[in-house]
């Protein structure tokens, strides 16, 4: 079920995805929330694996679905049947028994799976932290710690949302952590008491070299298994610190060197996305004795300018500012970068913590295959909490143990080989035509609308029904993208010219 789903998040987008959900309390045998949070999650093979066999939803006057805080909107039933009817036969191993494939590691420090909440308020104070170590993941970026005072303004946050309501790109104007350095060094040593087998990164950032020392030393003083950089939050309010430092590879090179002064602990530098190559400065934290990197931290953005008043988001008392661009929308931009990360031969053997817009484990598979050896996330926590970690442990090790893979760690980079920063590489001699699945197709002729205006009118509508001229297809397939019933797949390959 790697590639054609069966039940996608547009089968349940009225579900809320609720804290203590009324349909779980409501059902005597099942957990039917955990069940659409898998499927929402893109994991609806473990979904269908976890229903009871004996199938009990089928005579149930579902109770799960009077209970819903949106009575009778969302089809819990009929997607458990489904899953039971439609997923579970097609389904190819059962749920893994254990988590060992999951094991990987930060610098030869043991990770029990690749899953950090990323420097950010999801892992701000130790109750945050305690929790997300409770909920499963491997280990936390504490907040970045700094010794001068934070002042964040209110608003902070703005959002860009789907059709769902759910976001899918985030902006923010937050800056540091802000409780003093003393406060944080007192939640490393009770989070390390306590959790000794979970990975605490500690985000620092300093104002001189003595600063970047001092507090990578401090740092390891008081619990922290490694300790990672910012040179890259956009948001800072006073010149020369952040992303300001990322952008120039010597300040790069200098505050690394001194960071690893302060520190034998391995150091993460975590690189801007705000440059058009990450390698200068990556070059120089290596050249600064940097044993891995860490991307990528927010996008310098703009959303939501108010047609009223003018002012972008977040506004506060009618001002704005540019700030930090996160959450799904970016991965693409992301994965670029770790791929550039990943492929420059200079930095073989650095660890790359990647992250940008992961949600699901798809998301984490795909950083892993650019060459990301571990995942942060905090955009899709922010959103919809640490519970999130049960999806992504889950379906990757369910998608290891379909592929026969024994070790996360077998496919760091995997996919790094099929990338190519030149189009020049591209075989161009072939076209790959769109097939039409009619039995699916509802007849809709959106196919027919894109071909015609943003393609090369090679589509024509017959009864409402699509048929494709070959002579004038060029095999781009927008027709497939814009297909609303996935009714539309690749087909036939042909040498150009050639019928
Ligand atoms: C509200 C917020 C606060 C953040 N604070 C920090 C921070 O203090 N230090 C840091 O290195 N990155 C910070 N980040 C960046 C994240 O760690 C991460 O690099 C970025 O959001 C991309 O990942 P995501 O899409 O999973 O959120 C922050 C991000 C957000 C959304």
């Amino acid at each position: 079920m790697l590639i054609n789903r069966v039940l996608k998040r547009s089968d349940i987008l009225s579900c809320s995805l609720c804290h203590d959900a009324p349909c779980s309390s409501a059902c005597p045998v099942m957990d039917p929330a955990r069940i659409l949070r898998s499927v929402w999650f893109d994991n609806q093979d473990i979904a269908a694996l976890r229903l009871p066999a004996d199938n009990p939803c089928l005579n149930c006057d579902a109770p799960c679905e009077k209970a819903c805080i949106h009575t009778g909107k969302v089809p819990v039933k009929d997607v458990m049947i489904r899953l039971q009817s439609e997923v579970r036969p097609r389904s190819e191993i059962d749920i893994p028994e254990d988590e060992d494939r999951l094991a990987c590691d930060i610098c030869g420090r043991r990770l029990e799976n690749p899953f950090l909440l990323s420097s950010s308020v999801v892992a701000s104070t130790y109750d945050m932290c305690a929790r997300a170590f409770e909920a499963g993941w491997a280990g936390a970026c504490f907040k970045t710690i700094c010794s001068f005072d934070i002042h964040e303004a209110s608003p902070r946050f703005s959002a860009i949302t789907g059709d769902s309501g759910s976001i899918v790109g985030f902006k923010n104007i937050e800056q540091l952590s802000d409780h003093s350095v003393a406060e944080n060094m007192e939640i490393f040593r009770r989070l390390k008491d306590r959790y000794p087998g979970k990975f605490i990164l500690a985000s620092i950032m300093g104002q001189d070299e003595a600063e970047w020392e001092e507090l990578a030393r401090l740092c390891e003083e008081n619990g922290a298994d490694g300790i990672e950089l910012n040179f890259s939050c956009p948001n800072m309010q006073e010149d020369g610190l952040g992303s300001d430092i990322g952008q120039i590879p010597e300040l790069v090179e200098r505050y690394t060197a001194a960071a690893k002064r302060g520190t034998t602990l391995p150091v993460l530098a975590k690189l801007t996305p705000n440059v058009a190559n990450m390698s200068p400065a990556a070059e120089a934290a290596l050249r600064g004795g940097a044993d891995g990197l860490a991307a990528i931290n927010t996008i310098k953005s703009i959303i939501g300018v108010n047609p009223l008043t003018f002012v972008s988001a977040p506004a506060v008392k009618g001002r704005s500012a540019i700030g930090g661009y996160s959450g799904n929308a970016v991965k693409p931009i992301a994965l670029r970068f770790i791929a550039e990360l990943g492929q420059n031969e200079a930095l073989k053997g650095l660890h790359i913590s990647g992250m940008g817009g992961i949600e699901t484990w798809r998301d984490a598979l795909e950083f892993i295959l650019m060459g990301a050896g571990s995942i942060q996330i905090t955009t899709a926590v922010m959103q919809y909490g640490y519970r999130i970690i049960d999806d992504l442990k889950d379906g990757l090790n369910y998608y290891l143990a379909q592929m026969g893979i024994r070790s996360v760690r077998d496919i760091i980079g995997a996919g790094l080989d099929s990338v190519s920063d030149s189009t020049d590489v591209l075989e161009r001699d072939s076209i790959l035509f769109p097939g039409f699945d009619h039995d699916k197709c509802s007849g809709c002729g959106r196919c027919v609308i894109s071909c015609m205006d943003g393609g090369h009118q090679a589509i024509r509508f017959e009864d409402r029904v699509p048929r494709l001229d070959g002579s004038k297809c060029v095999g781009c397939h927008l027709c497939m993208l814009v297909c609303p019933e996935g009714a539309i797949f690749p087909a036939a390959k042909r040498i150009a010219g050639r019928r």
